[in-house]
């Protein structure tokens, strides 16, 4: 069943009906600020952090599920309604919710008034702008009134939602001609403050929730508007709130917009007051001004298509089949650029405070945005790097306000460092910004300890290199990619965190899957040495990559599959020998990428093992069989029921690894059909099973083992939306960008007969035709002359066709 549909020309998700299966979310905003939107207008703000800077409240896991948010009521008569549905919930004549690109579109009519509202962020603007269309279609005058609503939260998202003995006392607003201003704490140290306003003056306002809302109503029946009144609160204490009331009368036909403005000021120190106790409300009086008129936020919307136009369009593709198109132009990159903004901080899965910026989930991020922003790929880079432990390990995360390492998570796990090369040399392959290598950039953001970025990259190959086990192979530290693959924890004591106590040090339990970065990454990191004239260095490095090769085909091979890795007591894990997990994803998907096996059949092996074991009509899952037990010497995985997460479950991330591994090998039929599975845009007619949204990639899919098999949780921030962009822009449409430039070579199945891709590359534009017919060997024909399909080099400004058969 479908709850909505594709509007390409437009680039939105049309959903018909606000009882989705789950609430289907949105994100707006491009730099600083940003809002999370659902289709019922539920969701919050933030500044930069969501943990650190929440300007509104939201209740995670609330009951119902998705309720506060960015709510409008109209009072018509005694009919209350919404126009998002939520959260008055009366039946509405017509619904419908336009998630597009940055913005959000959610119409309602109800007894003929329509009312359309439209929610983003502008560009370079610290605020969300709202524009409220009402019109009677009706034959008769309408007498109503339009409410606005939001809840403040006091910036600290933690504390916002637990230290209720302090909270309750420090709520502060000012009300001046209509705006309300949120001033919580800005008495002492704080230099910023959000207000909320609307182009007129409206008729009354509220900042007190509880003479809003009422002791005993909730917001599906505000008492204020129930009475169609407002109390004109000024709030003192509690919880502070922000309502307007505008009485509107709208002749037939008639058709009035407003406009309103949430936003976020900072003032210098010195600047912070107007008069004693009064702030200076001159920044927002500025950002209120620029959205007087409803012409204004024509201009800045039509500024913002244009914008994301740009970032798009720097990869787009015209096949036979609108799925694949949709999802390459449109949603896949959206969600790589979103990913890119948020790592894995704030979604309606994430909840803002738990984690920050992940130091292996940022990089990876990199390679699904660098094409479209990579100056700010660079800049991300810089930051990240400037984490990095002087013994070339890394902070595993990083807060966005601060940009410094997080100390009580910490470092060890032992694959973080080898993911700063894949985002390096991808941004080399991408730019041919080799000046980047150069670059004094701190440890530990330590400014006197300052080395360029190359020094970075050797520190991280040389990381693994001394930390190796008993057969060669990488030791694991506290987990991997895999988090809850944690063999030096032992955890007995419930609620321990499965990553942080890692309480067995024994220099034993060593991981597959790095062995298989190492072997790809390294030999990457080879590459740029020799490329920079350092031989010695790049000599050294191919060593302890050809070294580290034969650890994983002598030891880290089971087989049929390659292991998954020694445990603390030396034992394999994910062996046929075992009774449950005996096969992993990670080590295949990551060592046939690196080439490991393919010339010995082991990669073959590898993958059809895959295919035998791991691989569901859903897309394929993590390990088999499940874990049906806790084991001590394992950790997390083994605490998920059967099915779900680490534990069996199809964690889509690492999916493409394995799509990519199957073009390694040529497989151009399953690689498609592995994409296929866990595409959303493919899936949309499960909507009801799969639950989550239908344009975007969630982390995990309940696997075979689970109740329900299908169902999806934890979509947008996900490494999945980056690694998908990667193996079907330059492994299945195969446009990919080398060290020396552009390397053409699809591997397309036979559905896709014709492929037209426009792609900007090192400032040049190609246009590339793909004849799909099946061949082994690309031919490819540049301006008409035959080349190679590995172009040379481009030069800036200019047009490049061709033309390729395959
Ligand atoms: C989740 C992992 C996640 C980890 C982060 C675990 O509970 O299953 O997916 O990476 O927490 O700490
Ligand atoms: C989610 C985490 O963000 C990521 O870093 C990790 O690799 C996966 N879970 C797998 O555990």
């Amino acid at each position: 069943m479908k709850f909505g549909f594709f509007d390409d020309d437009k680039r939105e998700y049309v959903i018909t009906t606000p009882q989705t299966p789950y609430p289907w979310i949105n994100y707006l905003g491009t730099t600083d600020f940003f809002t999370i939107m659902s289709n019922t207008a539920g969701g919050y703000s933030f500044y930069k952090d969501a943990g650190l800077r929440r300007l509104t409240r939201y209740r995670y896991n609330n009951v119902p599920l998705d309720s506060g948010g960015k709510y409008f009521y109209i009072k018509d008569g005694d009919t209350v309604w919404s126009p998002g549905w939520k959260p008055v919930k009366t039946e509405l004549d017509h619904y419908q919710c336009r998630h597009g690109i940055g913005y959000t579109k959610i119409e309602g009519v109800k007894n003929n008034v329509k009312a359309e509202v439209l929610y983003f962020v502008p560009l370079e603007f610290d605020g969300e702008v709202q524009r409220v269309t009402l019109k009677n279609t009706g034959n008769t005058i309408k007498k109503i009134s339009l409410y606005s609503f939001v809840e403040w939260a006091f910036y600290n998202a933690t504390d916002d939602s637990t230290n209720f003995q302090r909270n309750f006392s420090i709520g502060e607003a000012e009300v001046e001609n209509g705006v309300v201003y949120h001033k919580t704490e800005y008495r002492e140290r704080r230099n910023h403050y959000s207000f909320y306003g609307v182009n007129q003056q409206p008729d009354g306002f509220d900042t007190e929730r509880d003479t809003f809302i009422g002791m005993y109503n909730g917001f599906e029946n505000p008492q204020q508007v129930m009475a169609g009144t407002s109390g004109n609160t000024i709030a003192h204490g509690w919880s502070p709130v922000a309502s307007h009331r505008l009485d509107v009368e709208l002749e037939p036909g008639q058709e009035k917009t407003f406009v309103f403005v949430l936003g976020y000021v900072e003032n210098e120190q010195d600047k912070k007051f107007a008069a004693p106790g009064v702030i200076n409300k001159e920044k927002a009086l500025k950002m209120l001004d620029r959205f007087k008129h409803p012409r204004q936020v024509e201009e800045e919307l039509a500024g913002l298509d244009e914008y994301w136009s740009g970032l798009l369009d720097n990869f787009s593709v015209k096949s036979n089949d609108p799925r694949l198109d949709r999802m390459v132009n449109i949603w896949n990159q959206y969600q790589c650029m979103t990913t890119y903004n948020f790592s894995r901080s704030a979604s309606f899965f994430e909840s803002g405070i738990g984690r920050g910026m992940g130091f292996r989930d940022s990089n990876q991020d990199l390679i699904g945005v660098s094409h479209m922003i990579p100056e700010k790929a660079r800049q991300r880079i810089i930051d990240l790097a400037s984490t990095q432990l002087c013994n070339g390990g890394a902070y595993h995360q990083y807060q966005p306000l601060t940009k410094k390492g997080n100390k009580d998570v910490g470092d060890n796990f032992n694959d973080d460092p080898l993911w700063l090369i894949l985002s390096v040399s991808n941004y080399l392959k991408e730019t041919g910004d080799w000046k980047i290598l150069d670059l004094e950039i701190p440890f530990e953001n330590d400014d006197t300890k300052k080395y360029p970025l190359f020094e970075h990259l050797r520190r991280s190959f040389y990381y693994t290199v001394k930390n190796r086990g008993p057969h060669g192979l990488p030791l694991i530290g506290r987990a991997d990619w895999n988090d809850c693959l944690n063999l030096n924890c032992f955890s007995e004591t419930p609620g321990e965190s499965f990553q942080t106590t890692a309480n067995k040090k024994g220099g034993v339990a060593e991981s597959v899957f790095i062995a298989g970065m190492f072997v790809l990454y390294g030999a990457e990191f080879a590459e740029i040495c020799e490329r920079m004239g350092k031989k010695p260095e790049a000599e050294d490095a191919k060593a302890h990559v050809d070294a580290m090769r034969e650890a994983v085909e002598k030891y880290g091979w089971d087989g049929e599959w390659f292991l998954r890795a020694y445990d603390y007591f030396g034992n394999k894990v994910g062996t046929s020998e075992d009774t449950e997990g005996r096969i992993f994803i990670e080590p295949q998907g990551f060592c046939v990428m690196a080439g490991i096996g393919l010339d010995n059949g082991k990669a073959e092996k590898a993958l059809n093992s895959v295919n035998k074991h791991l691989a569901t009509p859903y897309g394929i899952v993590l390990n088999n069989p499940a874990f049906t037990s806790y084991r001590l010497n394992l950790g997390e995985i083994t605490t998920y029921p059967p099915g779900y997460k680490e534990n069996a479950g199809i964690f889509c991330h690492n999916n493409p690894w394995v799509i990519i591994a199957e073009t390694k090998l040529g497989n151009r039929e399953r690689a498609f059909d592995y994409y296929k599975r866990i595409t959303p845009a493919y899936i949309e007619d499960i909507s009801e099973v799969h639950k989550t949204e239908p344009y975007v990639y969630s982390q995990m899919i309940a696997g075979k083992d689970a109740a329900k098999p299908g169902e999806a949780k934890n979509s947008w921030l996900t490494g999945t939306a980056a690694w998908n962009f990667y193996a079907i822009s330059r492994y299945i449409l195969g446009i990919r960008p080398e060290f020396d430039g552009l390397k053409i070579e699809p591997c397309l199945p036979p559905e896709i007969k014709e492929v037209k891709i426009s792609r900007r590359f090192r400032g040049a534009q190609y246009h590339i035709t793909i004849h799909n017919k099946g061949n082994k060997k690309p031919a490819c024909l540049l301006n008409g002359m035959e080349t190679d399909s590995l172009l040379p080099p481009p030069v800036k400004g200019e047009v490049y066709h061709v033309e390729v058969t395959t």
